[in-house]
């Protein structure tokens, strides 16, 4: 593992984790290979763009030729490919796109892989495809119950992963992480959009009643997690990457309003999102057995990324400012309020 090509390493999850390789080994050169979608953001990569062991390549993982050159000319040993279209609220106004990327895009880098015998494929995936889990935690051999359009396209990549491992003995491996928390988390997902409402005082649009349940990990932790499963991973495995500790969403937007010294009233509940997922919980045993766990609690990664959004408005004050967020944010939320 010497040339890494980090597929949507522009967005949330990516640049985490392309800041912690670059930090943590010497020997490793990453190419951060990415469209650049409303969610992939150059600024991400700024504490990077310096290293001499960090490229940036603009392309698309549905473009064999962008992929094929970039693999060629950075002599690439490994990918992990985090691209993706990946909020479900979009992925119920657009599911195209996800279908695209997440599904078709994922058979382009397989193909890449393969032609170019890589040491290893590795696909970022989510606890979404088990589907709702009212009782009990998801195991790695647990059945997909894929709800919404999302979960279904992140399904489709993974089976086609596991098909290249079948069919052709690709070394792939895959790790379904539960929700990230944490810095660069673009404002629409909830946790950095109830931050960033909150501290301008505007309301927390609350789906529904609000009890339902999500494993909210430090984006630090899954990171090293991924890390951990390419060193040490077996080739053709799925692994579970949580905290195992489930939080319901009123809690979550109680403890940031608490955090920043805000009244609950800035609560707003709305309808809920159609085929909303009540439950997502893993049973990360099988991760563990290799030495790894969450090292941050709930409370210290939302503390955490409090501070974060805190202390770097000029992150996210460009990004909600912008015409793409704001068509976005009327078109999701206008009108949904319940009252009572
Ligand atoms: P994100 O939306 O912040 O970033 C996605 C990145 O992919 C962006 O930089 C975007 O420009 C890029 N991209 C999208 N389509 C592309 C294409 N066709 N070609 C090249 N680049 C493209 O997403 P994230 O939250 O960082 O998630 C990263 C991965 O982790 C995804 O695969 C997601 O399904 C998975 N995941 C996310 C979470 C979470 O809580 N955010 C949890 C588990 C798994
Ligand atoms: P989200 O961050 O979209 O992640 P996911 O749906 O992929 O788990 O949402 C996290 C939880 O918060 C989920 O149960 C939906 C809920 N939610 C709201 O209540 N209001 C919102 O505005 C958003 C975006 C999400």
């Amino acid at each position: 593992m010497k040339n890494i090509l980090v597929t949507g390493g522009a967005g949330f999850i990516g640049s985490n984790f392309v800041q912690l390789m670059l930090n943590k080994y010497d020997d490793v050169n990453i190419v951060v290979f990415d469209k650049l979608t409303y969610a992939g953001n150059l600024d991400n990569l700024i504490p990077v763009e310096e290293n001499p062991r960090y490229h940036f390549y603009q392309g698309d993982i549905c473009h064999p030729h962008e992929v094929d050159e970039v693999m060629g000319r950075y002599n690439i040993d490994t990918i992990v490919n985090f691209a993706a279209e990946t909020h479900v609220d979009r992925s119920l106004m657009e599911p195209g796109g996800f279908i695209q990327t997440d599904v078709y895009g994922t058979y382009i880098l397989l193909e890449a892989a393969k032609k170019y015998q890589i040491e290893r494929y590795h696909q970022i995936s989510t606890d979404e495809v088990y589907g709702a889990v009212l009782e009990g935690r998801s195991k790695e051999t647990d059945k997909l119950h894929t709800r919404s359009p999302y979960s279904a396209a992140k399904a489709g990549g993974d089976l086609m992963c596991l098909a290249y491992y079948t069919s052709f003995n690709l070394p792939v491996t895959i790790t379904r992480g539960s929700n990230n928390i944490g810095p660069y988390q673009y404002p629409e997902k909830a946790v950095p959009l109830f931050i960033t409402n909150a501290i301008d005082n505007k309301p927390l649009p609350l789906y529904g009643d609000g009890l339902q349940m999500r494993d909210y990990q430090y984006v630090q932790d899954h990171c090293e997690g991924i890390d951990v499963v390419l060193r040490q991973g077996q080739v053709g495995e799925i692994y579970n990457l949580g905290t195992g500790v489930e939080t319901t969403n009123i809690e979550m937007a109680r403890l940031i309003l608490k955090l920043l010294d805000k009244p609950d009233s800035l609560i707003q509940p709305i309808t809920d999102r159609p085929g909303h997922d009540r439950r997502y919980a893993l049973d990360c045993s099988k991760i563990q057995a290799l030495g790894w766990r969450s090292a941050h609690s709930f409370e210290q990664a939302i503390a955490a990324t409090v501070r974060w959004y805190v202390d770097n408005e000029w992150w996210w004050r460009k990004i909600k400012s912008g015409n793409h967020y704001q068509e976005y944010y009327q078109r999701q939320y206008a009108g949904r309020e319940i009252k009572n």
